[in-house]
C-alpha cells in the first residue's frame, strides 16, 4: 500500500483545518495537534492561501502527514501537490481530479454518499473514499448498509463527528480514519493550543479503547494453576473461568499460566474493541510488539498481542474484545 495512505490509516483520525489566519497559528496548531497523538493535518481550500499552509507544515512538521481538503478544482490540485501536499480530499467524486491524482501519484480520497459514487470510485480503482457529510447522512448505520456490497472499500466518515460518536465508527473495521473539525472547533481562534491536545488525545483514547482485561499469573506448571485459579474462585465466590492447554481462569479477571508465563511477575491484559487498528496506531507512534505471541482468528484479524516491552515486571498484552 501507498506509505502514505498507510499512515493516514494507522493514525486513523483526520483533522480537517477549516480556517488559519497566520503561520503562527498554522505552526501551533500542528504542534498541538502532534502532542496529541494526531499527527496528520487536511489543509482545505476553504482557506484562499491553503497552500501556505500546506507547505509550511511540510517544511517543518516532518512528522506530520498533510494533505489537502476541500479539492473542488485541478488548479486547487495542482497548487496543493507543488506545495507538498501528500494527499488530496474532496467533498465530492469529479473523476477529472481522481485522475489527475492519480497521474501524479498522490493518494486521493473523494468524497461519496451514495451507491452509486461508490460504484463510480471503483470504476477509477479506488478503495477508499470520504463519506461526507457522514452524519448527516445516517453516520455509521448508513455506511454499514452501504458498504456491505462493496467489500473492498475503505470509508472516512467526516461531517458531524465528534468525541461523542466516534467510538461508534472506529468500532466497525471498514472505517479507515475518522476526520473532523470538532478537535479544533473555538479552540484555534482562541488559541488554546493545550484545548486541541486535549481532544486529540481524548480521540485516540476512544479509538483505542483499552480496558483493563485480567491479569495473568505465572504458574510453574497445570497442577499449581489448577489451585490458585481455585483459591481465587473460592476467596471471590467467582465463577470457575476457561480451562484451556496454557491457562486457566479464576473467572474472568484472572488468568493463571499452566507453563511459560510472560513477565517477570506475571501479565496484565487489556481489551480493545478493533485490536488491529489499535497495534497500527500504535505501531506508528513507534511502539514495538512482540510479532511472536500474535495471535489470529481464521478471518486473519489479530486476537491478541504482547507489548515487547516489560512494565513494571509485567508483560503487557492486548486482547480483540
Ligand atoms: C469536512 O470538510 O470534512 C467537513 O466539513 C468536516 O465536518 P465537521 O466540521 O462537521 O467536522
Amino acid at each position: 500500500m501507498n506509505a502514505v495512505l498507510e499512515k493516514i490509516i494507522a493514525i486513523g483520525i483526520m483533522p480537517v483545518i477549516a480556517k488559519l489566519e497566520s503561520e503562527e497559528d498554522c505552526s501551533n496548531l500542528a504542534a498541538a495537534l502532534e502532542a496529541g497523538g494526531v499527527p496528520a493535518m487536511e489543509i482545505t481550500f476553504r482557506m484562499a492561501n491553503a497552500e501556505r499552509y500546506i507547505r509550511q507544515v511540510r517544511e517543518q512538521h516532518s512528522n506530520i502527514v498533510a494533505g489537502a481538503g476541500t479539492v473542488l478544482t485541478i488548479d486547487q490540485a495542482r497548487k496543493a501537490l507543488d506545495a507538498g501536499a501528500q494527499f488530496i480530499v474532496a467533498p465530492g467524486l469529479n473523476p477529472e481530479i481522481v485522475r489527475f491524482c492519480q497521474e501524479q501519484n498522490v493518494p486521493v480520497i473523494p468524497g461519496v454518499a451514495t451507491p452509486s459514487e461508490i460504484e463510480q470510485a471503483m470504476n477509477l480503482g479506488l478503495q477508499y473514499v470520504k463519506f461526507f457529510p457522514a452524519e448527516q447522512s445516517g453516520g455509521i448505520n448508513a455506511i454499514k448498509a452501504i458498504s456491505a456490497p462493496y467489500k473492498a472499500m475503505g470509508f472516512m466518515p467526516t461531517g458531524g463527528l465528534n468525541l461523542n460518536n466516534i467510538a461508534d465508527y472506529f468500532a466497525f473495521n471498514r472505517i479507515i480514519a475518522c476526520g473532523g473539525t470538532y478537535m479544533i472547533g473555538k479552540h484555534l481562534e482562541r488559541r488554546e493550543w493545550s484545548a486541541i491536545t486535549d481532544l486529540c488525545r481524548k480521540s485516540v483514547q476512544i479509538m483505542l479503547g483499552f480496558q483493563l482485561a485480567h491479569v495473568g499469573i505465572n504458574a510453574p506448571d497445570a497442577g499449581a494453576a489448577a489451585s490458585i485459579a481455585s483459591g481465587l474462585t473460592q476467596l471471590l465466590m467467582l465463577d470457575p473461568g476457561k480451562d484451556g492447554a496454557n491457562s486457566v481462569f479464576a473467572g474472568t479477571a484472572v488468568e493463571v499460566m499452566k507453563h511459560d508465563g510472560l513477565g517477570t511477575n506475571g501479565h496484565i491484559g487489556f481489551r480493545t474493541p478493533c485490536l488491529d487498528r489499535a497495534v497500527r496506531y500504535l505501531k506508528a507512534m513507534g511502539v514495538s510488539f512482540r510479532e511472536d505471541t500474535a495471535k489470529y482468528a481464521p478471518d486473519g484479524s489479530l486476537k491478541i498481542i504482547y507489548f515487547a516491552q516489560e512494565i513494571g515486571g509485567f508483560a503487557v498484552h492486548l486482547v480483540q474484545a
